[in-house]
């Protein structure tokens, strides 16, 4: 999977035949009591309220959350991307104030740009959500993931596997305001009531996940989590190969169409919106033939149907898609 999450998995064992080994052993409890130690601070509410965040540790997160002013959140725009729109809409800014504008632009960007997922229409934008952009009251190691997202979305290589500026990404982190705005502004036709009447806050964030691709588009991604691939690779030429199913023997595979998976916005959406949508398909460079996938999910549980074990594993259906971490085209119909 493309992203993990710290829990620990692995259990250690010290077979102790010899004095030599012994030594052994007691390191290895040593290592184990401080890899236990180190993944209970983690699962705890700790914070780093007495962490020294450095600069030299924390480049991006100091420049673009920490020293970076803003409402609604922070965001990262690649530079590169404004010096190939000469011009944009009068209803745009170069430097946005608020998360929204700084989302309106990159949807603008990346529609006009054809700024996309290989092999899809999914948009290099990545969306992530925080309570507060201060990072002193973020769960520790969240800095550091924060850290490699920005790293990642600025073209730096992760483990030696992309390579630059060719997959550079928008990234915006939203906070409850940006958050609210947000909902309020685009969801007022559609889902606004809903959102209003969920009484917590999470479950506020689990209803903007949501809509936050269905009108952007992008990746969404927990804050709890560290990229480990870059989207910008998530589709292999073999993933969009035709492939026969060993249960029924059938042959699948994606439709022959020449059209791109683009669906439109709904005519009631937010009229600057839709006038973006206008401007920006008029601009789009791409051959539209090869644009095939519109969502990317990741499998939480892929369990036999007519057994019990997906409910012993504490599941509540046999096939169950994530949430924590979701990759789909604007207005793509699982979003509606
Ligand atoms: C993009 O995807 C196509 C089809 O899967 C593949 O042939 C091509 O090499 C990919 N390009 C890059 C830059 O990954
Ligand atoms: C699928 O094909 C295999 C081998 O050809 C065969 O043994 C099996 O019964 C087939 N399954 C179905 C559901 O038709």
């Amino acid at each position: 999977m493309i992203v993990y999450s710290n829990k620990p998995t692995r259990a250690l064992k010290a077979h102790v035949r010899s004095r030599k080994l012994k030594i052994c052993a007691f390191a290895s409890l040593v290592l184990v009591l401080l890899v236990l130690g180190y993944f209970r601070s983690s699962s705890s509410s700790a914070t780093n309220s007495e962490l020294r965040l450095s600069k030299v540790e924390y480049p991006r997160l100091w420049q673009t959350v920490i020293d970076a002013g803003g409402q609604g959140g922070r965001w990262y725009i690649p530079p590169s991307w404004l010096t190939d729109a000469p011009a944009l809409p009068h209803s745009l800014k170069r430097d946005p104030t608020t998360t929204l504008e700084a989302a309106e632009l990159a949807f603008y960007l990346v529609r006009s740009q054809s700024r996309d997922i290989n092999g899809s229409t999914i948009p290099l934008i990545v969306h992530q959500t925080v309570a507060s952009t201060d990072p002193k009251v973020w769960p520790v190691n969240v800095p550091q993931y924060v850290e490699s997202w920005l790293s990642m979305c600025q073209g730096q290589k992760l483990s030696g596997q992309v390579t630059a500026t060719e997959h550079e990404m928008a990234y915006i982190l939203w906070d409850d305001d940006g958050v609210n705005e947000m909902m309020t502004k685009y969801e007022q036709n559609h889902f606004l009531n809903c959102y209003e009447a969920m009484p917590m806050s999470v479950e506020k964030v689990d209803i903007f996940r949501v809509a936050v691709l269905r009108w952007f588009g992008g990746v969404y991604s927990d804050i709890d989590t560290e990229p480990l691939r870059h989207p910008a690779t998530w589709i292999e030429p073999m993933d969009i190969q035709p492939w026969e199913d060993e249960l029924d023997n059938s042959t699948y595979s994606l439709p022959k169409s020449s059209q791109a998976t683009i669906y439109p916005a709904p005519t009631n959406s937010y009229p600057q919106y839709l006038e973006l949508c206008k401007l920006s398909s008029r601009r789009r460079r791409k051959p539209e033939s090869s644009d095939l996938v519109g969502a990317i999910v990741g499998i939480e549980a892929d369990l036999p149907p007519d057994r019990d074990d997906y409910w012993r594993a504490g599941y509540g259906f046999p096939l169950q898609i994530t949430q924590w971490t979701i990759a789909l085209t604007p207005h793509h119909p699982l979003a509606v």
